[in-house]
C-alpha cells in the first residue's frame, strides 16, 4: 500500500518578462476614402468624422497571413536581439487563417526555421494580440518557454461583404509580432480581461459550413452602435483597471495603444480615464483601418518608428471585440 504520492517537479521560470523587439507589416494596397467611395455609398466627410480613418491598407493577392506573419515576425525578431534559436514558443492571434488545422503559428515557426517550438493559434478576434502577450507573459515566468513569439495577423478584407457600407470601410490588413523574453524588471503588467459570449452575436462571422452550402463567401457582420457603446462604457472602465493594476497613475502613463477601431471610441476612452496631455495617443487608425489583431503591435511599430514613443516608456494597451472579449495591460516598450 503506497502511503505517500510522489511529489512532481513544477517549472519556474524568470522573475519578470517584457517585450524585446516589435515588427510591423502593412498591406501593400493604399485605398483612401475616395476609392472607398466607389465600393459603397459614402463620403470622405462621413468616413473621417464617424473613425479617423482617411485612408487603409489593403493586401494585395501575393499577400497572405502566413507572408505577412512572417515579415513582421522578421523584424521583430531582428530588432530584439534574441537569437532565433532561443524562441521557442510562437502565438498567432488570428481571425484570418482559412483552415482549422494545422494552425498559423506551425507554419509561422517552420518559415521563420525555428526548433521545435511550441506553436498555437489564438481565437480572440481584436483582442487576440493582448491575449497573446498575456500568455507569453505567464510562459516566461513560469518556465514553460525562454522567449515566446506573438503575432497579430489578419486580412480581413477576404471576409468583408462590400455591399454593407456600414462596415466595408472598417477593415485594414496586415501583421505585428513582438517578442517576449525573461527580464529582471517588470515589462509587462497584470493583465485584466474578459468575455461575454451572451454577446456574440453584436459582432460575428458566417458560419463557414452553412455560407460555403449556399455558395457564399463569409463575412463578417457587427452591430456597430452597440460595439460602440460597450467600448465607451464598459472597455473604458477595464482600461482604467489594467492601469490601476500595474499601480501607474493616469500622469505616470507615457503612451496610449488602444486597438484602432474608432478615434471616436478613443477620444471616449481618454475622457472617461482623464488621461494627461502629455500621454503619447496612437491614431494609427487614421492611415490603416481596423486591423483587429493586428492592430495594437502595428501602432506600436509606428509610434517608436516616428519617434513619438520611445524604448522603456509606459504603454498602455488594450484590445476588445467579437466575443466580445477583451484584454489590456500595461507594457514597457521595446
Ligand atoms: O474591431 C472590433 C470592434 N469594432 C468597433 O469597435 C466598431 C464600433 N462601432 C463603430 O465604430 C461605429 O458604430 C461605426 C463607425 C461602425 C458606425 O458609426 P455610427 O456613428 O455608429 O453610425 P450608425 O451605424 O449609427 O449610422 C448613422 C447613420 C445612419 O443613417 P441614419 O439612419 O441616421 O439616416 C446610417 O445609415 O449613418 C449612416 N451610415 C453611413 N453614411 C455614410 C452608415 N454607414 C455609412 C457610411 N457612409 N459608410
Amino acid at each position: 500500500m503506497r502511503i505517500m504520492s510522489a511529489t512532481i517537479k513544477a517549472s519556474q521560470g524568470a522573475p519578470y518578462s517584457r517585450i524585446y523587439g516589435v515588427g510591423g507589416e502593412r498591406g501593400n494596397r493604399v485605398v483612401d476614402n475616395a476609392e472607398m467611395c466607389t465600393i459603397i455609398d459614402s463620403s470622405d466627410e462621413w468616413i473621417q468624422q464617424r473613425t479617423g480613418i482617411v485612408e487603409r491598407r489593403w493586401a494585395t493577392e501575393d499577400q497572405t497571413p502566413l507572408s505577412m506573419a512572417l515579415a513582421a515576425s522578421r523584424k521583430a525578431i531582428e530588432r530584439s536581439g534574441i537569437d532565433p534559436a532561443q524562441i521557442n514558443a510562437v502565438l498567432v492571434a488570428t481571425g484570418s487563417h482559412t483552415r482549422q488545422f494545422p494552425s498559423l503559428a506551425v507554419s509561422v515557426a517552420a518559415g521563420l526555421g525555428l526548433k521545435d517550438p511550441a506553436a498555437t493559434d489564438l481565437s480572440a478576434a481584436c483582442a487576440g494580440f493582448c491575449y497573446g502577450v498575456s500568455l507569453a507573459d505567464s510562459m516566461v515566468r513560469t518556465g514553460t518557454a525562454k522567449n515566446v513569439l506573438v503575432v497579430g495577423v489578419e486580412i480581413l478584407t477576404r471576409q468583408t461583404d462590400f455591399t454593407d457600407r456600414g462596415t466595408a470601410f472598417l477593415f485594414g490588413d496586415g501583421a505585428g509580432a513582438v517578442v517576449v523574453g525573461p527580464s529582471e524588471t517588470p515589462g509587462i503588467g497584470p493583465v485584466v480581461w474578459g468575455s461575454d459570449g451572451e454577446s456574440a452575436d453584436v459582432i460575428w462571422s458566417d458560419d463557414w459550413n452553412e455560407a460555403f452550402a449556399s455558395g457564399k463567401k463569409p463575412v463578417i457582420h457587427m452591430e456597430g452602435n452597440k460595439v460602440f457603446r460597450w467600448a465607451t462604457t464598459f472597455i473604458a472602465e477595464k482600461t482604467a483597471e489594467a492601469l490601476e493594476a500595474a499601480g501607474l497613475k493616469p500622469e505616470e502613463l507615457d503612451v496610449f495603444i488602444p486597438h484602432q477601431a474608432n478615434n471616436r471610441i478613443t477620444d471616449s476612452m481618454l475622457r472617461r480615464m482623464h488621461l494627461p496631455e502629455s500621454v503619447v495617443i496612437s491614431r494609427d487608425i487614421r492611415q490603416m483601418g481596423n486591423s483587429s489583431a493586428a492592430s495594437i503591435p502595428i501602432a506600436m511599430e509606428a509610434l517608436l518608428e516616428s519617434g513619438d514613443a520611445k524604448s522603456g516608456d509606459t504603454a498602455l494597451v488594450i484590445g476588445f471585440g467579437a466575443g466580445l472579449v477583451y484584454a489590456g495591460q500595461v507594457v514597457v516598450l521595446p
